[in-house]
């Protein structure tokens, strides 16, 4: 089974963009065939500045793999590195109706948040389309705020293949339902746009001043507290072993723990979690070349794959190809 999943250079990655995604992509790679790229085409839409893409390019090429993506075993690239993918966003643009992207609830929401309405923002579902058609992709691993994009990938995939012959794989969302959204320290979702983020690998004295300042209710200690609704237990939720969460569960329901009592613990937690991935971290800071290089050899590879489903789209479409010749 192919799985394929793009992360946008952003900002540098949150433990919402980890728990709510990164966690399975490392996952998955176990019994799949990984594909995963880093999006900064898309990126582009959100106008950043330029040593912005780059750093942050290399910062989510550096965190996923000091968290274990294998570039043995996984194909691991920057986007932008297989223009073809470019190539075919426009081909299939040219069936996709004005509609289905009209009916798209990302580019709206991008916009009242304050993003220029560029055309490229707009037209981000169809590059995402391309990304995921080029590579013959089975499973397409996201959150759930990425689900209409898979359907709308879907949908194109359908009306080119209907239109000029077979021609694309149709791939299955993987959503991943058990994961619920990860709140940030003011109780909205944890996210770059918010400035309300824990970096993964931001140093632990920070995490620790964050997680101290997560947005909690005023219900004195004694009382009993509702865990379905705490930010700090949603935090402990991600990290806790089962036994002990239920524990914390039954101290929220009979009320006598204070809200800095759940906090300190989701600390120590994520300190845990992450450490052993710090040093990794860091040895890839000092070592950019070998960064760039991995990056290099999944894009030859991804790039072998893209080249024959090109051959086959413009065989398809009628495209003269003096590269088929
Ligand atoms: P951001 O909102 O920080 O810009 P992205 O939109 O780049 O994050 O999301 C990258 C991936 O991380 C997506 O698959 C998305 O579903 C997941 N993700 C982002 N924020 C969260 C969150 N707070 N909780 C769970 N998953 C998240
Ligand atoms: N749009 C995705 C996001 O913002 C990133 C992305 C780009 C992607 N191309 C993709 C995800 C293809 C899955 C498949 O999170």
């Amino acid at each position: 089974m192919r799985v394929l999943s793009g992360i946008q250079p952003s900002g540098k990655l949150h433990i919402g963009n980890f728990f709510g995604a990164m966690r399975q992509h490392l996952q998955l790679q176990a019994e799949n065939e990984g594909f995963y790229f880093i999006a900064d085409y898309h990126a582009l839409t959100t106008s950043p500045k330029p040593e912005m893409i780059r750093e942050n390019t290399f910062g989510v090429a550096m965190d996923y793999l000091a968290l274990g993506l294998d570039p043995e075993k996984t194909v691991f690239w920057r986007q932008s590195d297989v223009p073809e993918v470019t190539e075919l966003a426009w081909i299939l643009s040219c069936v996709t109706p004005m509609g289905l992207l009209q009916r798209c609830t990302s580019y709206k929401d991008k916009v009242d948040q304050g993003l220029s309405p560029v055309h490229g923002l707009f037209a981000y579902p169809v590059l995402q389309a391309a990304d995921i058609l080029i590579y013959d992709s089975n499973l397409v691993p996201v959150g759930q705020d990425q689900k209409q994009h898979i359907e709308v990938t879907r949908d194109i995939a359908i009306k080119f293949n209907n239109t000029y012959g077979e021609t694309f794989v149709l791939p299955d969302e993987h959503i991943l339902k058990s994961v619920a959204v990860v709140p940030g320290i003011d109780g909205r979702k944890m996210s770059k746009s918010y400035d309300n983020t824990i970096e993964i690998f931001e140093p632990e004295n920070k995490v620790k001043k964050k997680i101290m300042r997560i947005k909690t209710d005023s219900t004195p200690v004694e009382d009993p507290k509702d865990s379905e609704t705490c930010n700090a237990f949603a935090l402990l939720k991600l990290v806790a072993p089962a036994d002990e969460l239920a524990d914390w569960e039954r101290q929220y329901r009979e009320g006598g723990t204070g809200y800095g009592t759940v906090k300190k613990r989701v600390v120590e937690l994520l300190h845990e979690y992450f450490r052993p991935y710090r040093q990794k971290r860091e040895e890839l800071e000092n070592n950019r070349d070998y960064v760039e290089q991995v990056l290099c050899q999944g894009a030859h590879k991804a790039r072998d794959v893209a080249a024959v489903t090109m051959k086959r789209v413009r065989d398809a479409i009628g495209l003269g190809d003096i590269r088929n010749a």
